[in-house]
């Protein structure tokens, strides 16, 4: 079997009435997607273009309106059982929640290990080597809540693995997390995949991670997968976005600048701003960056802007992204 999970045209159709009228969103729309065994897979998409609902609908939580899909070989309609002991299902969001705070790390993990009906002497030796592999053998009879955000990650990890899945579902896994808790929570992701040969199926809205980690992305947009392939090659496929950097001296009037670089002719638009503790960034879209660059200068120069930086910047994923979502 060489593939961890297939769609065929899955669509899921939610209908919902509002102030009694109906309102149809087709949260996923004839999905087609091949994940292959032991790789990292990455879903991309803006708020409500249908990641969750996939995801939802693979680890047999909701039924799919029309289609099928098959996960570690067994088909969703058919064998859900069969399918939910292939998964390990990890949410960033709603994770924190799925521990008991006043019991220790040890306890979660065989307390969960019962519900999903590992049997005790393979739960045991299987929670020793998970405490070990995520760090936490030493403080394995500490409780949850004295636990720090990211020693909590490991331990939600180490219980979607407690029957030792082949397949891990991660919908967003370092929402909301620190920087130090985000890095480890990619590092020990990448390590699942890398040194356990877990196929990872992963949602995110930080491209750098997505860039980072995986070796496919689907981008999804209003239910439907737009593009399907490596980071790289998308990176390829969009090889003609230009950028500029501007860095000016705070105070400025964010608005103002803004205006009066998109008011010129070779500026496509602001990609982002950014404030930085004295100045602020400015990233645009240009048609020709040499052309733009002095353009951009002189107006800014011209407004009585302090220009502390202008440059050629390279494009970053999130470009590609925006691109992709405006099309
Ligand atoms: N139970 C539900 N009932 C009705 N509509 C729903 C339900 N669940 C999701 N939707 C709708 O389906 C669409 C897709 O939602 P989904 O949560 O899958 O998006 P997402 O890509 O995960 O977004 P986010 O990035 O915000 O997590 C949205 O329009 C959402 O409002
Ligand atoms: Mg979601």
């Amino acid at each position: 079997m060489e593939y961890s999970v297939e769609t065929y045209n899955l669509t899921k159709i939610f209908r919902t009435r509002v102030n009694g009228k109906e309102r149809i969103v087709k949260a996923v729309d004839q999905v087609n997607i091949r994940v292959k065994r032991g790789e990292f897979f990455g879903l991309l998409g803006p708020n409500g273009a249908g990641k969750t609902t996939l995801i939802k609908i693979l680890c047999t939580i909701i039924l799919p309106t029309e289609g099928t899909a098959k996960v570690n070989g067994y088909d969703i309609l058919k064998e859900p059982e069969k399918v939910r002991s292939s998964f390990g299902w990890f949410h960033g969001e709603t994770g924190g929640r799925s521990l008991y705070w006043r019991l220790s790390a040890e306890d979660n993990l065989k307390f969960y290990a019962y519900l999903q009906n590992v049997p005790k002497s393979i739960a045991e030796k299987r929670i020793d080597a998970l405490l070990e592999f995520f760090g936490l053998s030493k403080d394995r009879k500490k409780l949850v809540k004295e636990y720090s955000t990211g020693m909590k990650v490991r331990v939600m990890l180490a219980r979607a693995l407690l029957h030792n899945p082949p397949i891990l579902f991660m919908d967003e896994p370092t929402i909301g997390l620190d920087t130090m808790s985000a890095i480890e929570t990619r590092n020990l992701l990448r390590a699942l995949s890398r040194d356990l040969g877990k196929t990872v199926i992963f949602t995110s809205h930080n491209m750098f991670e997505v860039e980072q980690l995986c070796e496919r992305v689907a981008v999804m947009k209003n239910g439907k997968v737009i593009v399907d392939s490596s980071p790289s090659t998308l990176r390829e496929m969009l090889r003609d976005i230009r950028a500029v950097e501007v860095e000016v001296r705070s105070p400025v009037d964010q608005n103002l600048i803004t205006q009066k670089i998109t008011g010129l002719s070779m500026v496509e638009r602001v990609i982002e701003a950014r404030n930085n503790p004295d100045s602020l960034s400015i990233r645009v879209q240009v048609e020709d960056e040499y052309e733009a660059i002095p353009h951009i200068a002189h107006k800014l120069h011209s407004v009585g802007v302090k220009i502390l930086s202008i440059r050629k910047a390279e494009p970053t994923f999130e470009d590609i992204f925006m691109r992709l979502m405006r099309e």
